[in-house]
């Protein structure tokens, strides 16, 4: 087995304590799902039998749940994610010069991980800070006013960026 495969292996042990703790409380179903990707960083699609069945739901509804909610996760993301924004303040000042960039140096697409699971990279709506735009937010911290230097800043070193 490959260590990034390793390094993914499905922990079910530590699912399935979470899952006992909401045995039967269906209410609990977005908390649990929220907590299980605390602990493994995704809900992995073979969690989702053992969550309906623990809670009397059926797996089409858990999943109806998963997919509705675009923050939680089906795959394991990178250790950062960068979120450009796509919404129209930030399209009229560039925020597809930026997104195609950002694209070329971390070598993903929308929705790809980097193979070393350090960057996911997603496009948001609008992050409210229009005044700045274009935006991107690298984990938790938004880059505002962003032009060609500041990506090749941003993700040139890339294990800098936080
Ligand atoms: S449109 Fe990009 S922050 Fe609002």
């Amino acid at each position: 087995m490959s260590k990034s495969a390793d390094k993914h292996k499905i922990d079910f042990k530590k699912i399935d304590t979470l899952i006992k703790e909401c045995e039967g409380k269906k209410w609990a179903l977005i908390p649990l799902l929220q907590k299980i990707q605390e602990e493994i960083g995704y809900i992995p699609p073979e969690a989702t039998r053992r969550i309906a069945s623990s809670m009397g739901l059926y797996p089409v509804q858990v999943q109806g749940v998963i997919s509705f909610y675009t923050q939680l996760y089906t795959k394991p993301q990178g250790r950062k994610v960068v979120r450009v924004c796509r919404g129209t303040a930030c399209h009229v000042r560039g925020g597809k010069a930026i997104l195609k960039l950002v694209k070329q140096h971390l070598g993903i697409d929308e929705g790809e991980t980097s193979s070393d699971y350090e960057y996911t990279l997603e496009t948001v709506a609008c992050i409210g800070v229009c005044a700045l735009a274009p935006n991107l937010v690298v984990g938790t911290a938004t880059h505002g006013h962003m032009n060609p230097r500041k990506v090749a800043q941003l993700f040139t070193n890339k294990k800098d960026t936080e």
